[in-house]
């Protein structure tokens, strides 16, 4: 079996073309990260659609000024609920599941962008306070990554990964 086109095609996009996206584009996407696997299917996690000038403009204050971000026509704020799986799966739930179950729903989300023509950035350095504030989402939601989406403006190099030989450890590390 070989890697699919959109894992290989994907790419960190930081410039974008003016050009908008539809809410079937928003729907497409949110249909692909709800399709992640996660924990017991408890599926703890909300997007926030952003589209509005100002609040895109708070994103950025909260992520330190990464001024791409407002760049972007949609920004897609992932969010991880942690009183949703801590019921069931408790510290291991909110330290370590609720996190994978929202970067699974990320990476789902991104490569769909991806096979359709879409450039995205992965953000997680940001103020996650300020985020929320900006969002106005509720006490206890955590916003866990930013998702600046658009048409690329600009066509990177791959960037350079470690090798598989230097990774991988078969039967023991
Ligand atoms: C958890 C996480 C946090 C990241 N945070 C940022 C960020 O705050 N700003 C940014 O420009 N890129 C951010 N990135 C993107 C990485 O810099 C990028 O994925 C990496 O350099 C590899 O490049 P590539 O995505 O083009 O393959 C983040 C990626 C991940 C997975």
């Amino acid at each position: 079996m070989e890697i699919p086109e959109a894992i290989l095609k994907r790419k960190s996009i930081r410039s974008f073309a003016p050009k908008g996206l539809t809410d079937e584009d928003v729907e497409i996407l949110i249909q692909s990260a709800i399709r992640a696997p996660n924990a017991g299917n408890i599926q703890p996690w909300a997007f926030v659609a952003v589209r509005d000038r100002d609040i895109k403009e708070s994103l950025v204050e909260a992520a330190h000024g990464q001024s791409f971000i407002a760049a972007a026509p949609l920004v897609i704020v992932v969010c991880a609920d942690p009183d949703r799986t801590a019921p069931r799966y408790g510290d291991r739930g909110i330290t370590l599941y609720c996190l994978q179950d929202t970067a699974a729903a990320v990476e789902n989300m991104i490569l769909t962008a991806t096979h359709n023509g879409l450039g995205t950035c992965w953000v997680g350095a940001f103020d996650e306070g300020m985020a929320a504030a900006a969002l106005g989402v509720p006490r206890g939601i955590r916003p866990v990554a930013m998702i600046p989406i658009g048409y690329p403006d600009q066509d990177p190099p791959p960037r350079p990964r470690r090798p598989v030989s230097e990774v991988l450890h078969r039967d023991k590390w």
